[in-house]
C-alpha cells in the first residue's frame, strides 16, 4: 500500500515501532492480525496530517529535535498522540509511565516528553 512510515522492530510487541491507531487506540501492528481489524478505523503515521498541515505532535517532534535517527519517530508519535487524546493536559510521570513501551535506542527520551507537553500546549490552543 505504499505505506512504509511504521516500523517492524521487535516483531514481539515490545518496542512499539510498528505502533499505529485503531479507533484512536494505540496497537502493536506487528502482533496485531488482520482479521481482528476488520471494519476497524486504522490510522499510520502518514494519516495524521490534515489538508498538508503536519499534526501538532509532529509539529512538535521537529521543534524539540526528538528525534535521531528517527527509527521508533513514528510509533512514538501515534502513541503519543493516542495519549494525548486521553490526556490533554499531562505531566512528565504520565508522559514517561504512558510511553515507556516505545523504545528510542538513540536515548531522546527527553526530547519526547518535551515535544508531547510542546503538542499538548499547542493542541490546547488550537482547541483540539
Ligand atoms: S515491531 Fe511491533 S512492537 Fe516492536
Ligand atoms: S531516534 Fe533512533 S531509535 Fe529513536
Amino acid at each position: 500500500m505504499h505505506l512504509n512510515g511504521s516500523k517492524y522492530g521487535c516483531g514481539e510487541g515490545q518496542c512499539g515501532a510498528c505502533t499505529v491507531l485503531m479507533d484512536d487506540k494505540a496497537i502493536r501492528s506487528c502482533i496485531t492480525p488482520v482479521e481482528s481489524v476488520a471494519g476497524g478505523r486504522i490510522t499510520t503515521i502518514e494519516g495524521l496530517a490534515k489538508n498538508g498541515r503536519l499534526h501538532p505532535l509532529q509539529r512538535a517532534f521537529l521543534e524539540a529535535d526528538a528525534m535521531q535517527c528517527g527509527y521508533c519517530t513514528p510509533g512514538m508519535i501515534m502513541s503519543g498522540v493516542a495519549f494525548l487524546s486521553r490526556n490533554p493536559d499531562p505531566d512528565d510521570r504520565e508522559i514517561i509511565r504512558f510511553m515507556e513501551g516505545n523504545i528510542c535506542r538513540c536515548g531522546t527520551y527527553t526530547r519526547i516528553v518535551k515535544a508531547i507537553h510542546i503538542a499538548a500546549k499547542a493542541m490546547q490552543e488550537e482547541g483540539k
